[in-house]
């Protein structure tokens, strides 16, 4: 099966759809570029993403900046939390991931303690993969890639676009009419200072991600869209492997409601994508697999021919980034609970006493007046702290009273929860190609499986012959392609046979060709890709009946 991975890397370079970067200085592990075809597939494939999640569901879309600084990570967790475990050669010094090491060994081993890891690495005699030397003791290694901001100030690296959309709630909120579930997305790159990163375009240092985070009201019950019936294979952290449907999955409280809903339209999504959905898996996450901000996680893995790859992860991440944005930054990042009635509801009201505080406090005793009518009080009466102007004062319980009064309210603030799908496009992008590949039996030609959203090209279009006019005509026929808005190419050279295993190999979905019958009554030849059947086009109809296929609406055999 690596030999796929071969294959597939040798076309990607070869045509064009991704190589190592820096190659002409030996390449730099963990970054990647996208080649000519690479960079259309990819728009394709996030236009896809936006269509399917953003549009579908009408979520707010935002684009913020990469760096952010030292503040909103220390928040989140990420200075704190985000580590993987890793190990070095005691011989040759290369450093690895213990993760992979050892996960021919144990199903989770992101679920394991440091000494456990050891026990592993001691157990099965597991030596470094280059040099067969001695592993060291397992160290801890922070992902984040820092900056610097100004002189002296640190920035970050986002390392997933997520909090660029937390740090925004408030206004975010405000702009959504102060309505709950609100789904912000997210799409752009993200950077993690993987450890000898090996897997290609699996395991990047600088990636594509396109995030989702829903805010919801955790007491309202499910209120988002209708979740579509569709089966789910499941493997739950209790080992059990299950199918189950979406709507049974919420239903019986196996899967979240939001996280089953999301299942279900990555199913659609993924079948869209080409990717073999026999070949699809959620898998739970362990308690102690869970990242720090997150109560529920499941991956979205993909069979691949390394094995099973997680290529999205759908996180239940509850109050935990709102509430300590909130803390970090004294700002109010909650949303307002309506009641249906308004309550009475008795609140505790400091009224300050001027005839204690005027003498003790003398040409202060007004702003630390109000200053008390401000504050919220729970309790009994007792010495307070305040601070006024920067300065600290003990207010004696004699210095104020308590007014207990009767207030109407209308609702109650509250930190919404958010459920995150967060979808990796590099590993998609990858899952795609492979899940695509086959040669074909009679000639060996590779092909490229690509559903035509998806394909970056759409079509080819050859002469029969590069003269007798039919050149001119195939030259008038592309322009045509593409004033209309089809990427489409035009290749003259060597056999029609040749030029249809060029286009396949590129994943083309229609090959037109233009021969003498063209001449005489507009008409051109389509090829489909995996079928080879050839049906006659109007050129006049040619754009409509490649626009229907790929949006679904006709199949081939629907010549207009
Ligand atoms: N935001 C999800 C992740 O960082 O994986």
């Amino acid at each position: 099966m690596e030999n796929l991975r071969s294959k597939i890397n040798d076309v990607a370079k070869r045509r064009g759809f991704y190589w190592n970067s820096y190659d002409i200085y030996g390449g730099l592990g963990g970054f990647y570029d996208y080649g000519p075809l690479g960079s259309l597939m990819k728009k394709n494939i996030v236009d896809l993403w936006l269509k399917e999640f953003v549009y579908h569901d009408g979520l707010i879309l935002v684009d913020t900046p990469i760096i952010g600084p030292e503040i909103v990570y220390r928040a989140s967790g990420h200075l704190d939390k985000f580590t993987d475990y890793m190990v070095r050669c005691k011989s040759c010094g290369h450093a690895f991931r213990v993760d992979e090491l050892i996960d021919k060994y144990v199903e989770t081993p992101d679920a394991l303690s440091p000494d456990e890891i050891e026990r592993i690495i001691e157990t099965y005699n597991i030596k470094c993969p280059d040099c067969g030397g001695e592993l060291g003791h397992v160290e801890e290694f922070h992902l984040m890639f820092s900056t610097n901001i100004d002189l002296g100030k640190k920035g970050f690296l986002r390392p997933e676009t997520a909090q660029g959309i937390f740090v925004n709630f408030s206004n975010l909120y405000r702009i959504n009419r102060e309505k709950l579930p609100m789904g912000v997305a997210q799409i752009g790159r993200a950077f993690r200072n993987e450890i000898s990163p090996r897997q290609g375009m699996l395991r990047l240092r600088e990636f594509n991600m396109a995030e989702i985070e829903l805010f919801v009201d955790p007491e309202s019950g499910y209120k988002w869209r209708e979740i579509p019936e569709r089966m789910l294979h499941a493997l739950r952290n209790d080992g059990r492997d299950i199918k189950i449907s979406s709507v049974e999955a919420c239903k019986n409280e196996v899967i979240n409601c939001y996280i089953s809903y999301y299942m279900a339209r990555i199913i659609d999504f993924l079948q869209k994508l080409g990717i073999d959905t026999e070949r699809v898996r959620f898998r739970e996450h362990h308690p102690e697999e869970l990242a720090h901000y997150s109560t529920e996680t499941w991956d979205c893995e993909v069979l691949l021919s390394k094995g099973w790859m997680e290529v999205i992860g759908i996180s239940y991440r509850g109050a935990y980034d709102l509430s300590h944005h909130m803390d970090y930054s004294g700002q109010d990042t909650r949303a307002f609970r309506r009641y249906q009635d308004e309550r009475k509801i008795k609140i505790e009201r400091i009224v300050p006493r001027m005839e204690i505080l005027g003498p003790k406090f003398k040409a202060n005793a007004q702003k630390i007046a109000k200053k008390l009518e401000e504050m919220e009080m729970e309790g009994d009466k007792r010495p307070l702290e305040i601070e006024v102007e920067g300065k600290k004062y003990r207010i004696p319980p004699d210095a104020y009273d308590l007014v207990v009064e009767e207030v109407k309210v209308s609702g109650e603030r509250f930190i919404p929860h958010v459920v995150e799908p967060s979808f990796g496009i590099d590993r998609l992008f990858y899952a795609i190609l492979e899940h695509s590949y086959y040669e074909r039996e009679d000639s060996k030609y590779k092909v490229l499986r690509f559903n035509p959203i998806i394909a970056p090209v759409k079509a080819g279009v050859f002469p029969l012959m590069s003269k007798d006019g039919l050149d001119v005509l195939a030259k008038q026929v592309l322009s045509f392609l593409r004033e209309k808005g089809v990427n489409a190419y035009y290749d003259e050279s060597g056999s029609i046979g040749r030029r249809y295993a060029r286009a396949d190999e590129i994943g083309t979905p229609f090959c037109v060709t233009v021969d003498y019958q063209t001449k005489e009554d507009s008409t051109v030849t389509v090829r489909e890709r995996d079928s080879t059947e050839q049906v006659r086009v109007k050129i006049s109809h040619l754009v409509e009946f490649i626009r229907n296929i790929i949006e679904e609406k006709r199949g081939f055999k629907d010549v207009p």
